[in-house]
């Protein structure tokens, strides 16, 4: 769960810095898309390994869930979460569901008709395409407000996951603060790169 968590972590990254090309470059972005969208080794080797990462780390919140939920045979008789743990460290499987949600609509906006175009369908390859259909996404206000309110909980997902992530690997050394610091920055950071992005588009297009 927590490697998986790690790799997403830097999917993330990777994600953020290619996005954020369109608010300043519209050829730049579409040069990145094109070659990210045709270039073999991406198409073949890497996005396998990265939805099979997102799959997984799905599939292992929902067991561990269930797991933790059935551990207890008996219930406390007054459980009161809220003293020792955090609103976002207890609620990880309701902001992970409203990002499995975030990502089942982000893939029929943007996968499913890139995949449909190059593999389906089999249409020509037109290199300056991706701005448009990437502005053409974010003109609805419902789509753009889901996908605020999306970014607002992978947050809060984040703020917890990060560290929780390095803890369950056994990173605990004179750096462990230091992650910690920059776990805080970095959840706040993408979602607030993301939501720029999805509003930058809307109020631009
Ligand atoms: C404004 C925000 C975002 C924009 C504009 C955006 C844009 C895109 C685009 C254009 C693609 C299609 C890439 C392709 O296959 O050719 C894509 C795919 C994908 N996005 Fe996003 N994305 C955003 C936020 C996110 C977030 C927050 C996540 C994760 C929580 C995410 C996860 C993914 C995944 C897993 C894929 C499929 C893998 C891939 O082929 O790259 N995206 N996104």
């Amino acid at each position: 769960m927590a490697l998986s968590a790690l790799f997403l972590i830097i999917f993330l990254i990777i994600h953020l810095a290619v996005n954020l090309t369109s608010l300043f470059s519209e050829t730049l972005f579409n040069e990145m898309s094109h070659f990210m969208g045709t270039n073999p080794l991406i198409q073949f080797g890497m996005q396998p390994i990265l939805l099979f990462g997102v799959v997984f780390h799905f599939v292992m919140g929902f067991i561990l869930e269930w797991k933790n939920k059935t551990a207890r045979n008996v219930s406390y008789v007054k459980y009161n979460g809220g003293a020792n743990a955090s609103w976002a460290s207890r609620n990880m499987i309701v902001s992970g569901m409203v990002i499995l949600a975030f990502l089942i609509v982000h893939f029929i906006d943007f996968w499913f008709p890139e995949m449909n175009h190059k593999y389906i369908e089999m249409l020509p390859e037109d290199p300056n395409r991706y701005f448009t259909e990437l502005q053409h996404k974010f003109v609805s206000p419902l789509r753009t407000g889901f996908y605020v309110i999306a970014f607002g909980l992978l947050a809060l997902h984040l703020l917890h996951g990060f560290q929780s992530a390095f803890q369950s690997v056994g990173f605990n050394n004179k750096y462990t603060s230091a992650v910690k610091s920059f776990g805080k920055f970095y959840s706040f950071a993408i979602p607030l790169g993301f939501i720029i992005i999805a509003l930058y588009h809307h109020f631009n297009h």
